[in-house]
């Protein structure tokens, strides 16, 4: 028998952390039931206390999946631990996540707290956790920089008090395997309660070692990896989940502990992640990216034929990649759309939405002759990332004009709270004169730090995914938009950026000092 590895999925939290990466209530329960398909134990669905929102998204994640533990972050402060058991009511099985950090460079810069301080507050917050579930997580931020005697002591209290996982975060991505294995393996041998919890791996990629230094602690007794879909999170990112759930389930001839994930809706997951959050997967990425299963060289294509293990460990069918297939046309009737959109789990809440759905359909179908899975999802998504609640602009038309040796020309007409107007402006190229002519409408004085274009599918008739990302005081926002037209996807995009900047309101970080 395999001991069982709980994969708790920190994408909505750690993962949200990512700057720019934020996401709305709606997006937050689509990724969260993706996630529930994708059978994840655990979903620590955000931050209840960083502020309403947040609070609201993690309420809104506990009421409607119901299949994995819903779990709620907070600092070991009585505000924060009492919104997250707040937050966590409507789960059948809810966790709350408390922590502080116990590295001395923590402790005495960012807390300025004592260690014997550090001890008290943490068995107080566990112990005040209990009070709203049983089902309690604590972390020595920053362990992978403590001192181990005091991480034994402190975990040892934390036990006593109630917790029921212990959580060992690198939060800055400096261990490597050996060291964070080893470090695994003193803890649950010196603490002589370390059989009352489960012991977890929280990895930050700084140095790309997140997916090797979780399975190092695996192989050292963790019995839980926090992870996120396609690494997402500050900085380098964290553990990617489809990493290390394909790692222990392709060398099962090595780990003792096996997953329940569905690995199947992995590929999934991964699209839905990168198209809310507008970050794109690189090609060459584990599992997920879109050469993660191609073979380049004749040799291995050969080899592959003949008998595909030659050359492949895993397949691709297993993550859930598929040759695109055409599944729709002009043709396919609203019934069609509205049964494979529901295979592909995504459901309208109301007719309204499903009509909408299906005129964009038609609109698409009409520029594009075969339909595939990835346009009806990208369809789906663009709508749902362009509708920013109380949005200040909408796209009303674009007209543009290149030639060689002309300068490339935009025209755009917004939507601009109840009010058009237009702009002409030239640019290097199109993209560009079309972004200067909404930036002449809407004087954001924000700065452009990233603009990327994908296609969904292959072929130049393919819709383009655009993604834009916009910084303004210290604020980051990340825009989406789709259209077989790139300048239009374009242009949605940088709007939908603009949308964001307006709406966004602030909230508390979480490993800011109370
Ligand atoms: O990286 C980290 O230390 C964290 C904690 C909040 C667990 O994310
Ligand atoms: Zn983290």
């Amino acid at each position: 028998m395999k001991d069982h590895l709980v994969i708790f999925d920190t994408t909505l939290r750690d993962g949200e952390q990512s700057p720019g990466a934020s996401m709305t209530k709606e997006e937050k329960i689509r990724i969260a039931k993706q996630l529930e398909k994708l059978q994840v134990d655990v979903i620590e669905a955000g931050f209840p206390a960083a502020s309403q929102g947040d609070f609201e998204s993690v309420q809104a994640v506990a009421s409607v999946v119901k299949d994995s533990t819903i779990c709620g972050l907070a600092r070991a402060v009585e505000n924060d631990i009492a919104r997250a058991g707040e937050a966590i009511k409507p789960a059948n099985s809810g966790r709350i996540h408390t922590f502080i950090a116990t590295s001395p460079i923590h402790m005495e810069k960012k807390l300025r707290m004592s260690p014997d301080e550090v001890v008290e507050r943490a068995v107080w917050a566990v112990k005040r956790a209990r009070d709203f579930t049983d089902d309690v997580e604590f972390s020595p931020e920053d362990a992978g920089r403590s001192d181990v005697d005091f991480l034994c002591r402190v975990i040892e209290a934390v036990i006593d008090a109630g917790a029921t996982t212990i959580n060992i975060p690198d939060t800055v991505g400096y261990n490597v395997p050996h060291q964070f294995g080893n470090l695994f393996k003193q803890l649950i041998e010196r603490i002589p309660n370390s059989d009352k919890a489960i012991f977890s791996a929280h990895c930050h990629n700084d140095l790309g070692l997140a997916a090797a230094n979780s399975l190092a602690a695996v192989r050292n007794g963790a019995r839980q990896i926090e992870c996120t879909i396609n690494g997402l999170g500050e900085r380098a990112g964290n553990t990617a989940l489809e990493e290390v759930v394909m790692a222990v389930k392709t060398r099962q001839d090595i780990f003792t502990v096996d997953t329940r994930i569905n690995t199947r809706e992995i590929l999934a997951a991964s699209r839905l992640v990168s198209n809310i959050t507008g970050f794109p997967v690189q090609p060459n990425k584990a599992i997920v990216g879109a050469n993660a299963f191609a073979h380049e060289s004749g040799i291995h294509q050969d080899g592959v034929l003949k008998h595909r293990e030659t050359y492949e460990i895993m397949r691709a069918e297993d993550v859930g990649w598929s040759t695109n297939k055409m599944v729709m046309g002009k043709h396919s009737g609203r019934n069609a759309f509205k049964t494979r959109l529901e295979e592909l789990g995504v459901e309208f809440e109301t007719e309204q939405e499903l009509n909408e759905a299906f005129v964009r359909f038609k609109e698409l179908a009409d520029r594009k002759h075969e339909i595939y899975d990835e346009d009806l999802q990208s369809l789906v998504t663009d709508n749902n990332t362009q509708r920013v609640e109380n949005e200040s602009f909408r796209l009303v038309s674009l007209k543009v004009s290149t030639e060689t040796g002309e300068s490339p020309q935009a025209e755009v007409t917004l939507w601009m709270n109840g009010d058009e107007a237009s702009a002409l402006s030239t640019g290097s190229g199109v993209v560009d004169a079309t972004f200067k002519a909404i930036e002449s409408l809407v004087n954001s004085g924000s700065s452009l730090l990233l603009y990327s274009v994908s296609n969904v599918t292959n072929g130049t008739d393919s819709l383009g995914e655009t993604s834009v990302r916009l910084e303004k005081g210290g604020r980051i926002v990340n825009g989406q938009g789709s259209d077989t037209d790139i300048v239009t996807a374009s242009a949605k995009a940088y709007i939908n950026a603009l949308n964001k900047l307006e709406s966004d309101l602030d909230k508390a970080h979480p490993q800011a000092p109370v």
